[in-house]
């Protein structure tokens, strides 16, 4: 047992992680970590007070981060610089429609009045286990679109697409890197379609995936206090939030990623007319 980590297990899936960060964590204790997140793809620490800088230092135990202000911000309703604001969000893994999304992500709590909405995390790698076999032999080898989030309320089609838009096709399953264990990358919000299905047989099979993959009863919702910091697997593992209340409610982000996204979208012409074309290429080499 370290002196510096504690697990316990989360409520549905994930660990909780009793964390002491006074002296550098050592590389036994910096493996479990990883050992423990590939496990459930979910972590979650408590009573803890950092600085971007530290949250990016603490994530690089778990893969590369790079400093981009578009990859690492403010989740917030009340900072001028935050974003979001009080948008309810569907389940969805972040930026599906990349040729490499985000690989995983943390949210930790900087200011968190009593009530302020909670985020809700589901298991693609669960979800996958659930399905009956004949599904799982009927979504073997299939692919679906994952286009780019027009609307975060209601699933966004390819139709929603403006000019320019990226969208990218992925493996319905795809195997998690560090364990080759099958997970569902389907998700409300950004999937499309599946390719090869008309629209209907497509709605349909979609709608029975979601159906084992957000199971009300395996669904892990967290009620943020300040110092928390949640890191889940953006692949393996998706999220949703339901509209944010008044109360506020602002949460730093940093993401673990080996390509930006500028890096990936060039494109994207929104995100460098508000971020600035200079900073996002240089700060993502
Ligand atoms: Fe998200």
């Amino acid at each position: 047992m370290s002196a510096h980590l504690a697990y316990s297990p989360l409520p549905r899936f994930g660990f909780e992680v009793n964390i002491d960060l006074s002296a550098p964590l050592g590389s036994a204790d910096q493996e479990e970590l990883r050992r423990r997140f590939a496990s459930d793809g979910l972590l979650v620490f408590r009573g803890l007070r950092l600085s971007m800088q530290e949250q990016c230092d603490l994530c690089r135990i778990f893969g590369p981060v790079i400093d981009s202000p578009y990859e690492n911000f403010y989740v917030s309703n009340v900072r001028k610089d935050g974003h979001l604001g009080a948008l309810e969000l569907q389940w969805h893994n972040d930026v599906p429609y990349l040729p490499r999304p985000y690989l995983a992500a943390a949210l930790h709590a900087i200011e968190v009045a009593p009530g302020a909405s909670s985020t809700r995390f589901a298991s693609g790698l669960r979800g996958y286990e659930r399905l009956p076999r004949a599904l799982r032999e009927r979504i073997t080898g299939l692919n679906a679109l994952q286009v780019k989030q027009r609307f975060s309320q209601r699933a966004n089609r390819l139709t929603d697409l403006q000019p320019g838009d990226l969208c990218t096709v992925h493996a319905v399953v795809r195997q998690q890197e560090q364990t080759g264990r099958p997970y569902l990358f389907v998700n409300q919000n950004m999937t499309a379609g599946i390719i090869g299905l008309s629209p209907s047989e497509s709605d349909e099979l979609l709608a029975e995936l979601f159906s084992w993959l957000y199971l009300e009863e395996d669904v892990y919702e967290h009620s943020w206090r300040p110092g928390d910091l949640v890191l889940w697997d953006n692949l393996a593992v998706q999220h949703a939030r339901g509209r944010v209340s008044t109360d506020a409610r602002t949460l730093q982000r940093v993401t673990i990623t080996e390509l930006g996204y500028a890096q990936q979208y060039a494109a994207d012409l929104g995100i460098r007319v508000a971020y600035g074309n200079e900073k996002l290429i240089s700060s993502a080499a």
